[in-house]
């Protein structure tokens, strides 16, 4: 049976699923042909905020970092990448399958020998690689056989010779990589949480052996900094687990997760591992790195700070919703909210007041993501734009006319202020980026 905390949380989920589905954040995949196996649709918002994470990671780990250079690589590679990294040897999760409703679990997810859903006996465990394999051209053989990747960091190990000689990079410096992944996890579910298709933004960081463990420590802070900063999550809500060693990914010497307690339990939000040489050394056996100032060839060994993207929306979303007594608001970081601003003019039949507020929300349009809403009443209006996160409200009223004069309410604490119009940008943008 399940105990109350379980189904608060669960019905927390729920609400967060629907607001997503509601408003535009997240649609079910494939949703008019009865969906496609926990397979998720940013929406119009979900995109926006989706967007925002990425451009604020990528600003932060590439743009504003001298020693760190990006790439942008296929999804599929050749398959000997894959034999190379030990994906198509190694990477499996145990699985049981129930005999008698055939279902398959992975093992960590069963608390006892039966099934959980219909408490039939289960079989022995076995090993199932989670690679998830496609034919590439017209014929379809063995040798046609390819894998979308199922991390993006190969790429920045296989590149790492081209992009050594294209930018001059000296150690230690980083790649970072954003983007899709693929993995036939055996359970997919909870939202977006763990799905077959997700996102990842990945850092491959290149050093000498020596200095591994200033380095790790460096990017542990890095990646707090990041999770409390910039996404604003609430420090009560991040933990730490160092990964036991009979638990470690093949490649891995030591790893942290950052955990985030999720409704449905505590989790795996990123992950910072020690990869040493492994990938390198696998990936270039003839071709070790030249450190020109010794005169000397070695393998660089690696640092990799890893986010899931999905997970940090999902994280986001889950630390942003709140409940209070007339209303449901998204406190997200303005940085993050997909709207920046909303536009209303007080009133939908005086056209001189619609023009102005067209003309205002025009003007915003220029800098920032701008909504523009002229529907029902103004409480009606804010708290569709509290729902979603939209930190500032403008109106447009009578006093815009005479004295050129907006209301500017604040998300957080509904209180209004009057501004000029003429100090709109410069009033919204230095509140928006703290
Ligand atoms: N390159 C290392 C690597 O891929 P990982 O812990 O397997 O490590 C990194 O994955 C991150 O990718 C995780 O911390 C998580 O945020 C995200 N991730 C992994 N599997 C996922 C899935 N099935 N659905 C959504 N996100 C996932």
């Amino acid at each position: 049976m399940k105990d109350k905390t379980e189904i608060m949380s669960n019905n927390m989920m729920d609400k967060i699923i629907s607001l997503c589905k509601r408003r535009g954040f997240v649609f079910p995949g494939s949703e008019i042909y009865g969906g496609l196996a926990n397979s998720w649709d940013y929406g119009p918002l979900g995109v926006e905020l989706k967007n925002n994470i990425k451009q604020l990671w990528w600003k932060r780990f590439v743009h504003q970092r001298d020693d760190m250079v990006g790439i942008d690589a296929a999804l599929i590679m050749n398959p000997k990448v894959w034999e190379a990294s030990g994906h198509l040897k190694e990477f499996s999760d145990p699985l049981v399958e129930c005999k008698k409703c055939h279902k398959r679990f992975r093992i960590d997810q069963v608390e006892s020998k039966k099934c959980p859903e219909c408490r039939g006996e289960l079989s022995e465990a076995k090993q199932f690689n989670l690679m998830l394999k496609t034919f590439l051209g017209p014929v379809e053989n063995e040798d046609s056989i390819v894998y979308f990747r199922p991390e993006t960091a190969q790429a920045m190990f296989v590149d790492f010779k081209n992009v050594l000689e294209t930018s001059r990079k000296k150690l230690p410096f980083g790649i970072a990589q954003i983007g899709k992944a693929f993995r036939n996890e055996i359970t997919p579910g909870n939202f977006i949480f763990r799905t077959r298709e997700f996102e990842q933004m990945e850092i491959e960081y290149f050093i000498k052996e020596e200095n591994w463990e200033e380095v790790f420590e460096h990017w542990k802070k890095e990646m707090q900094s990041w999770m409390k900063n910039i996404l604003g999550l609430q420090e009560k809500n991040i933990s730490e687990l160092s990964v036991p060693n009979k638990e470690l990914a093949h490649y891995s010497k030591k790893t942290i997760d950052f955990e985030y307690n999720f409704p449905f339990g505590k989790n795996e939000l990123y992950g910072l591992a020690y990869r040493t040489d492994f990938d390198l050394k696998n990936h270039y056996k003839e071709e070790p790195y030249l450190d020109i100032e010794k005169n000397e060839k070695l393998y660089p060994h690696v640092i990799e700070p890893t986010f899931g993207v999905d997970r940090s929306v999902l994280a986001v979303l889950c630390d942003a919703y709140i409940e209070e007594a007339e209303r449901v608001v998204l406190k997200l970081k303005p940085v993050l909210a997909p709207y920046k601003v909303a536009v209303f003019p007080l009133l939908k039949n005086k056209p001189e007041l619609v023009e102005k507020a067209k003309e205002i929300y025009n003007n915003l349009k220029k800098e920032f993501t701008v909504a523009f809403d002229d529907r029902g009443n103004i409480g009606k209006r804010y708290y569709s734009q509290d729902e979603i996160g939209t930190p500032y409200c403008v109106t447009v009223d009578f006093n815009t006319l005479e004295k050129d004069e907006v209301t500017v309410r604040d998300r957080d604490t509904m209180k209004q202020e009057k501004v000029k119009v003429s100090q709109l940008i410069d009033y919204i943008k230095e509140k928006i980026y703290v």
